[in-house]
């Protein structure tokens, strides 16, 4: 795997072993991701959350073990710890962005004492979240900008849909968004451009508007 494949709207990241850890996966988590289609580093989207439904939450224990295995590789190393950029809680206009449009549902930093924590059965905690850590932005570009939809889990767990909110966002203040999410949550500082931003809100289809 080369990592980084486009599959639709959102991107397929890398899935070699060491790309793994350095968003926080470890043989654990990973296998919870197969098994349940959420784990403290993701929820199960797009394309991810079909092969989740249809096919590796019906394995058993074993398949499930060999997969994780297989994916970590025979050497497991142990997921990157978060690093915690310098600048990382400088208050932003960002910051106030979160508090009004996401902390409802991602949770609002001091709630529990936790940063980022989600609210369970409604969204997932975005601290040490895959996408945030990836050093692509793509994904989390695409989740702001068009949002994400309702989900059913294995189980009878589900995620409700997300909103999107590129309607409510020009590209600066998306790509302002993200830079300060993924400092804070996903421990990464290089920038994302507003360009960036642009570059895939001009790719949206019109069908994907809603
Ligand atoms: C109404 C509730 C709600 C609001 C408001 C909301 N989200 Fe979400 N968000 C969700 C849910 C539910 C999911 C999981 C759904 C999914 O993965 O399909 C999610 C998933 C995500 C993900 C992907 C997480 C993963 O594990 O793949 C990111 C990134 C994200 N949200 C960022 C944001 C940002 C940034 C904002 C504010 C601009 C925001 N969200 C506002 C409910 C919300």
């Amino acid at each position: 795997m080369t990592g980084n494949d486009e599959l639709g709207r959102l991107a397929a990241p890398d899935l070699t072993p060491t790309g793994l850890a350095a968003r926080g996966w470890d043989r654990a988590s990973l296998r919870a991701y197969l098994a349940t289609g959420t784990a403290v580093p993701a929820v199960a989207s797009d394309e991810m959350l079909k092969v989740v439904n249809l096919s590796t939450s019906r394995l058993d224990g074993k398949d499930l073990d060999a997969i994780a295995t297989y994916l970590t590789g025979d050497s497991p190393r142990p997921a990157a710890a978060l690093a915690r950029p310098a600048g990382a809680a400088a208050p932003s206009p960002a910051q106030d962005r979160y508090f009004a449009l996401c902390a409802g549902c991602h949770g609002r930093d001091g709630r529990d004492g936790r940063d980022g924590q989600g609210v369970p059965h409604v969204a997932p905690a975005l601290h040490g979240n895959s996408s945030l850590r990836d050093a692509n932005p793509h994904n989390l570009i695409a989740a702001i900008l068009d949002g994400l939809p309702e989900h059913d889990l294995p189980g009878l767990e589900r995620m409700q849909d997300m909103p999107g909110f590129g309607e409510q966002l020009d590209d600066a203040q998306v790509a302002e968004l993200a830079n300060w999410l993924r400092a804070r949550y996903g421990g990464r500082d290089e920038p994302v451009l507003a360009d960036r931003v642009h570059a895939l809100r001009s790719a949206t289809p019109e069908s994907e508007h809603r």
